[in-house]
């Protein structure tokens, strides 16, 4: 790592690495044409609608709409930062990046965190040799007990800090490290007489990862049977923050858990080094944890980035309670574009007491499944918690209930559900009628009602009438018409007639059609690299829809008179309208008497016409 990579070398790795191969590692695709198709990594699928296009080098699934570049697939899958990802793609491809000249401060920072991070390995090479030698007796049995094998510690790395002073401390010096690094890592620290003075004493080791597998922090667990002397030492001890550990942003576990996360799209985030382990053991390898802090926006933040459906598996305690919901309030924080307001948050209530170790102990793996495949969504188990602790004895208690059950059912961003949550939390837990909900919901400014949105485009609804911002009575026919224009321009822009050239963006009524149309039109018209209409989209959602309509098969596979005659339809339906519009002027000039006027007018009709027919004989023959 050395500064910023060079902005062309992004560029040409882009496009020059072998995208069959590097997507190849992760899922077996098969050719198809001129294109790759394979199970998705991204999602659980049993037919494959997860494609990829090696001469455009990028992906799309048709089954999750998850899509992108290399760049984009590597950071998804792996679980890398944009700067990552290309040095990931480079090391894959054998391909040497150049860097910009750094500044003498990033270069202090880079310096600073690879020195620290050595540090931090060396000390787990430590704690794992004492583990495994005689000094680690005490922590194997315990471990042991608790039902955890070798297999399982070395999994997580597991260590033992022996109950000394300053054992690490001589370790890591003699093998050359500064005393002042040791203690920026938070593993030393300096006593009253100058010396140094282990941190961890006495306990299990857990060490904490980053998502690139750096190790940036530790945890340690007591040890029962350990003499701690006169002091009664906290169960738990973990890294302070350093410049690598910072608690709000750390999840245990994420190296061992990211590929069960990506495949199964969803995470378990429960509280502990322990629970992690056990649900590890008992095949549940999407567990992580917060370590000794409560789940927030910087967590939601990276595990979003794997897979939107977030299971809590806190302690079925008062505590385990409150961090769920503050996880949730957390995740309205995040909301917006950050990809958060997509999280499907839910919530495993726990008996009181019990940890997802002991059910997983109680209940068996069976049990446990059961019991995350049934985990409560998050606003009905906040709305039974406060519905719980309400006076819905008297009328005003009643009424301040159900203004802030509404508030919360608000937060649910699915209509559907929304309505659900209304009917069978709030009126079914106070105890009033649907209807009434619904007013009074209209009242605070909480909608409840039908509300019809743009439809997808190529799937407009049929038979409806309501219209939102005019563009609910989209014509379903006619907006599959435009997707199979805009295919044709991106997928066999050889097979356009001349007509194409006279469309303009009115021309196509939705409103994604017209954005990609522009995007087209933008990079150089049809027929360019398809990078270069990508790189004319204004944002990710479009350039998702792009790559959607550039691999997309037809329904019925279509020949090129056929692809002619759907982009002379589009004009010819311009031409009507415009012939409508005449045909308006034409009434009222008959009430004037400007002939001159009028013969012009109808002059320019019968060309109208004329073309239009000619447009659409093709069809009609
Ligand atoms: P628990 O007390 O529930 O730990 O704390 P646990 O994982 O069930 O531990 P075992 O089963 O007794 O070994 C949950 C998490 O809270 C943090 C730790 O990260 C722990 O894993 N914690 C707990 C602390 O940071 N300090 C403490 O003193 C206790
Ligand atoms: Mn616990």
């Amino acid at each position: 790592m050395a500064g910023r990579i060079l902005k062309d070398d992004i560029e040409t790795l882009r496009r020059q690495a072998d995208a069959v191969a590097v997507v190849g590692d992760y899922t077996t695709l098969k050719r198809a044409g001129t294109r790759y198709k394979g199970l998705c990594p991204f999602h659980n699928e049993k037919t494959p609608s997860f494609t990829v296009a090696p001469d455009g080098n990028f992906f799309h699934c048709f089954g999750c709409d998850e899509s992108g570049d290399l760049y984009d697939f590597l950071m998804r899958i792996e679980g890398l930062e944009f700067p990552e990802a290309v040095e990931a793609l480079a090391r894959r491809t054998g391909f040497t990046l150049r860097y910009e000249e750094m500044s003498t401060r990033d270069r202090q920072a880079v310096g600073q965190r690879s020195r620290l991070v050595q540090v931090t390995a060396a000390a787990l090479e430590f704690f794992t040799r004492t583990l495994y030698a005689d000094a680690g007796e005490v922590a194997r049995a315990y471990l042991k007990e608790r039902g955890f094998g070798r297999e399982d510690a070395q999994r997580f790395d597991l260590g033992f800090a022996p109950n000394e002073w300053e054992r690490l401390a001589q370790a890591l010096t003699r093998q050359g490290f500064r005393a002042e690094d040791l203690i920026e890592t938070g593993l030393v620290v300096r006593n009253e007489r100058g010396g140094l003075r282990d941190r961890f004493r006495g306990r299990l080791i857990f060490p904490v990862h980053d998502p690139g597998g750096d190790v940036i922090g530790f945890g340690g667990r007591i040890l029962p049977g350990l003499d701690y002397g006169d002091f009664d030492p906290p169960k738990y001890l973990n890294s302070p923050e350093t410049p690598l550990y910072k608690k709000t942003r750390v999840l245990y576990g994420v190296p061992q858990a990211r590929a069960d996360i990506v495949r199964t799209q969803q995470v378990l985030i429960c509280e502990g080094y322990t629970d992690v382990m056990a649900l590890h053991q008992a095949g549940f390898g999407n567990a992580v944890a917060t370590c000794g802090t409560a789940v927030g926006v910087e967590h939601l933040r990276m595990v979003s980035r794997y897979a939107q459906k977030v299971v809590f598996a806190f302690d079925g305690d008062e505590a385990g309670v409150k961090a769920a919901e503050r996880a949730w309030e957390a995740a309205r924080t995040l909301g917006g574009d950050g990809g958060g307001a997509d999280l499907d948050l839910r919530v495993l209530v726990l008996e009181d007491g019990r940890d997802p170790a002991d059910l997983v102990r109680d209940m068996g793996v069976e049990g446990m499944r059961d019991a995350v495949a049934g985990a409560t969504p998050v606003v009905p188990f906040v709305l039974r918690r406060r519905l719980a602790g309400a006076d819905l004895g008297s009328e005003a208690g009643r009424t301040a209930a159900l203004h802030e059950a509404i508030e919360i059912v608000g937060r649910e961003p699915d209509l559907d559900l929304r309505r659900e949550w209304a009917r069978t939390e709030v009126a079914a837990g106070i105890g009033v009628a649907y209807e009434f909900v619904v007013r009074s919901a209209k009242r605070l400014g909480v909608e409840l009602d039908a509300h019809e949105g743009v439809a997808p485009m190529g799937q407009a609804r049929q038979g409806r009438g309501g219209s939102v911002g005019g563009v609910a009575s989209l014509d379903r026919a006619r907006v599959r018409r435009e997707r199979d224009v805009l295919r044709t321009a991106l997928q066999v822009p050889q097979w356009l007639p001349d007509e194409w050239f006279e469309l303009a963006e009115d021309d196509f009524t939705h409103p994604v059609a017209r954005q990609v149309f522009a995007a087209v039109q933008t990079a150089g018209g049809a027929g360019v690299e398809l990078a270069a209409v990508l790189d004319a989209a204004p944002d990710d959602s479009l350039r998702g829809k792009i790559r959607e309509i550039a691999l997309e098969d037809e329904v019925v596979p279509i020949d090129a008179d056929v692809a002619a005659w759907r982009v002379r339809s589009l004009l010819a339906d311009r031409l009507q309208a415009e012939e409508r519009t005449l045909k308006q002027r034409l009434q009222t000039l008959h009430h004037t008497s400007d002939r001159e006027e009028l013969m012009a007018v109808l002059g320019e009709l019968r060309e109208l016409e004329a073309r239009r027919r000619a447009l659409t004989s093709v069809s009609e023959d």
